[in-house]
């Protein structure tokens, strides 16, 4: 078979986490394959499928590429159940009990996909989630790489977590989240507590979340390499520490602009599941050079009613304009239609709005932070978000959600010191003063090293940065994958 097999062409199949967030990383990475000349099929769940196709063209990707495809299988959950960041243990439970074994029949049992294809699978990239991938690449006799698409940093407080529970430091004894941690290799004196992610304050070791994380530790270094959507400059204290898990790492990131640099005079398609409402792009144009905070919680964040009214006085009592993404279902307990009637909510908040604000449920992210009139981006620091923001040279005011966000936004704040880390409050009082500092009063030194950073990004996908040079190594490494 092998023999038989030795021409044939590489073939890779993607299995994202079926969340935006990682569906957009993967589709960068698998356009970026598509581009070398490498069969993908994409499999996603039928939810995102669907919402993918009644939101975006996604046949762009059919156009674009002969050899791409999407195959679907279901998620395990039932029909009406919610796609929420709360939901994402119980998904990953029902993928694994319920949609493993339909994979395993798709995949078949005779080491390929389609045993009588003339493109038998090559290799898998599966979400560093998903632990069940390593028995199901031996099974069929391809190597797997995981491409964890949250931050790296992030992914090393998870790597820590073992031996931060040995050393007695979790669950923690106290209340004091800003004590520092005592053993987070490539990350001294920067990470407290506080900037774990937050599911590391639970009192309980048997915690879901925290045996799902220790399940994706035992795993991770049993691929055959790990890929990142990061870049060396950003990161390399920590990709460092991270060869010591998987000697074969590829830093290619960021994957948005990896991908327009290869596309050039081509337009990158849109992988949103929600509408994008377009109308803020000419709202956008008609607002002076960097006057506008953007605000967005991204695809899985949720805040409560009384949050929610402290950012909108925040927003509104800093002066400044603002774009603000309010997704349906992102404030819990309120039905977002309600804000849009101003004669329903305090007068001050609905003037200040009609003059200074535009609200959308959805936005087109990437051209919205590409925008000249965007100053700032109050971000909840998921990692697409951050990295779309970062090269674009736009400083952030972060507020973190959970998973990786707790260290990314301490990373913004204290090692890169391209924004600020509201992390833990949700003051309307705060919020202004971190605008006002941000946008008017120490707003040279933040675009100063906002667009450095954007500049070193941008390089690292150039033709010789570190990013360029590790996807050409994984291209090549995925091509010499044979059965
Ligand atoms: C999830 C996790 O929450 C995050 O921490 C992890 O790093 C990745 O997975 P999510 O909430 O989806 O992420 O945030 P993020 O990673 O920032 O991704 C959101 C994506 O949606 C971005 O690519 C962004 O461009 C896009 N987006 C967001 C839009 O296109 N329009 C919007 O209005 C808001």
């Amino acid at each position: 078979m092998s023999n038989q097999r030795s021409s044939l062409s590489p073939h890779v199949l993607i299995f994202p986490l079926p969340l935006q967030g990682p569906v957009n990383s993967m589709l960068k990475l698998a356009e970026l394959l598509c581009l070398q000349n490498i069969q993908i099929t994409f499999l996603n769940t039928e939810n995102i499928q669907e919402r993918l196709q009644n939101c975006t063209n996604n046949q762009n990707y059919f156009k674009k590429y002969k050899n791409f495809r999407f195959e679907t299988v279901p998620d395990g959950l039932e029909e009406g159940n919610p796609r929420t960041g709360d939901q994402i243990p119980n998904m990953l439970e029902s993928i694994e009990v319920k949609v493993v074994p339909i994979l395993r029949e798709m995949l078949g049992t005779c080491g390929a996909y389609e045993p009588d294809s003339e493109s038998p699978l090559t290799c898998i990239i599966a979400d560093g989630i998903f632990t069940f991938a390593v028995d199901i690449a031996k099974e069929i006799g391809v190597p797997l790489l995981y491409f964890d698409t949250i931050s790296p940093c992030g992914l090393w407080t998870y790597l820590c977590l073992p031996k931060l529970i040995e050393l007695g430091e979790l669950p923690f004894k106290d209340d004091n989240l800003d004590e520092f941690i005592s053993y987070a290799p490539g990350m001294e004196g920067i990470i407290r507590r506080r900037d774990l992610p937050s599911f590391f304050r639970t009192k309980d070791i048997n915690d879901r979340i925290l045996q799902l994380v220790l399940k994706e530790d035992k795993h991770i270094p049993l691929a055959h390499g790990l890929i990142f959507n990061t870049f060396q400059q950003l990161e390399s204290p920590i990709l460092s520490q991270m060869l010591n898990i998987c000697p074969n790492i590829y830093a290619i990131g960021p994957l948005h602009t990896h991908l327009k640099t290869k596309l050039a005079a081509e337009t990158t398609s849109s992988s949103s599941i929600w509408k994008e409402d377009k109308s803020c792009m000419s709202w956008l144009d008609s607002q002076p050079t960097k006057s506008v905070i953007y605000v967005s919680i991204g695809s899985l964040a949720v805040m409560t009613k009384e949050q929610f009214f402290e950012i909108w006085y925040g927003l509104v009592n800093s002066g400044s304009k603002f774009l603000w993404v309010r997704r349906p279902g992102s404030v819990s307990g309120l039905d977002l239609e309600f804000e849009f009637e101003f004669d329903k909510i305090p007068l001050e908040l609905a003037q200040g709005t009609k003059e200074r604000g535009k609200i959308v449920s959805w936005a087109p992210q990437e051209e919205v932070l590409a925008h000249s009139a965007v100053g700032c981006f109050l971000t909840h620091s998921g990692w697409n978000s951050t990295l779309e923001s970062l090269v674009e040279g736009k400083p952030m005011i972060c507020w973190p959600y959970f998973v990786d966000q707790q260290v990314n936004s301490r990373y913004v704040g204290e090692v890169w010191k391209i924004g600020l880390d509201m992390k833990d409050t949700c003051d309307r009082e705060i919020i202004e003063k971190m605008i006002r500092d941000v946008m008017e009063l120490k707003k040279d030194e933040f675009l100063k090293r906002a667009e450095e950073m954007a500049k070193l990004a941008k390089e690292s996908v150039s033709e010789g940065g570190s990013s360029f040079v590790d996807l050409d190594r994984l291209v090549q490494d995925i091509k010499l994958m044979k059965l």
